[in-house]
């Protein structure tokens, strides 16, 4: 992981490495097993073996061991939420990192894939600046992906930002904004400029004439930026693959104004295939290579953001 060096995998590999190593110890269970562990909550995990299981003493003293491992580990990881989604298991954790003085993280998980962590935001931010710096407001923004909200709360620290309407497909990640459980959940849920939509931002931008904002159909917008799958390449559902073709683009460039942009986060280095396509719509797009620092790896890593602007 650490060799490709681009941000998402980072997160992954980070992310998978910590998950494995805090949620394991030396339980003799696998992974699903310690987090269930954590789910029960007040149930603790040696009442629920000795509940199902005719238990030796010498593993009763295990278990109590265990029981105490366990506990001095919630304290520094703990599952937020858990939820059975169509796309798979979805689940917000928090997590203490030792190796970094403590400090509080936050990760988002889907299925096998790490979605976001609150370690590593500087893309996502950075997607929201190079597409608005020196613009002139009032601007009407679409966020397609609100993850832990980073690239939300970038786009609104632009004054000249009147409206951000975010496009998101799971309903529990807009719950934890609203209900204040992930770090900017009560900032962007505060914001009267900020609204939350739960849909599938590839189902609207296939159609201009419904639009990203239900309460003005068929809307357009000054910039549109996107951070749902890991790359053009690298998809987060098969179903999402057709947006990245030439006809895909076309079709979401009818959201834009004349001289507005969309941007886009990806894993990976610059991808020339998906530039090629941007290219047939919109003229001279640009594919920008960010990087940043990396403290639990101790080396710098990157990422691209997409750049690609509707003629004025
Ligand atoms: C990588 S996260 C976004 C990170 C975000 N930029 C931030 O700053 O935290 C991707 C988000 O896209 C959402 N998502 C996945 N598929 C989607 C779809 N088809 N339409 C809208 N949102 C989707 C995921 O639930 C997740 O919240």
């Amino acid at each position: 992981m650490q060799a490709r060096g681009h941000g998402r995998l980072d997160r992954v590999g980070v992310g998978c490495a910590w998950g494995f190593k805090l949620a394991t110890g030396d339980a003799p269970f696998p992974l699903k097993g310690a987090y269930l562990g954590w789910q029960t909550g007040n149930r603790s995990e040696a009442e629920s073996v000795s509940r199902t299981t005719r238990i030796s003493a010498e593993s009763a003293c295990h278990w109590r061991e265990h029981h105490r491992k366990m506990q001095c580990m919630s304290k520094s990881f703990e599952e937020l939420d858990f939820r059975t989604t169509p796309m798979g298991d979805l689940s917000l954790r928090r997590r203490r990192v030792p190796l970094l003085d403590n400090r509080e993280v936050y990760e988002v998980v889907l299925g096998d894939a790490f979605l976001m962590s609150s370690l590593f935001h500087d893309v996502e931010v950075a997607l929201a600046d190079l597409c608005l710096v020196d613009r002139e407001g009032p601007l009407d923004v679409v966020v397609g992906g609100l993850g832990l909200g980073y690239t939300a709360e970038a786009v609104l620290r632009h004054s000249a930002v009147c409206s951000l309407v975010v496009v998101e497909a799971m309903e529990a990640v807009i719950a934890w904004h609203v209900q204040g459980l992930v770090p900017l959940g009560a900032g962007l849920s505060a914001d009267p400029r900020c609204q939350f939509v739960n849909g599938n931002f590839f189902a609207l931008a296939a159609q201009p004439e419904v639009g990203f904002d239900p309460e003005r159909p068929g809307a357009k917008f000054h910039a549109i930026l996107l951070d749902i799958d890991h790359s053009p390449g690298n998809l987060l559902d098969p179903s999402h693959a057709p947006f990245y073709l030439p006809e895909g683009l076309q079709t979401l460039a009818r959201h834009l104004h004349p001289g507005g942009i969309f941007g886009m986060w990806s894993d990976g280095p610059p991808d020339d295939d998906f530039l090629k396509a941007l290219g047939e719509v919109f003229p001279n797009p640009e594919a920008r290579t960010v990087k940043f620092p990396n403290p639990l790896l101790d080396c710098e890593s990157s990422s691209t953001v997409y750049l690609a602007n509707k003629p004025g």
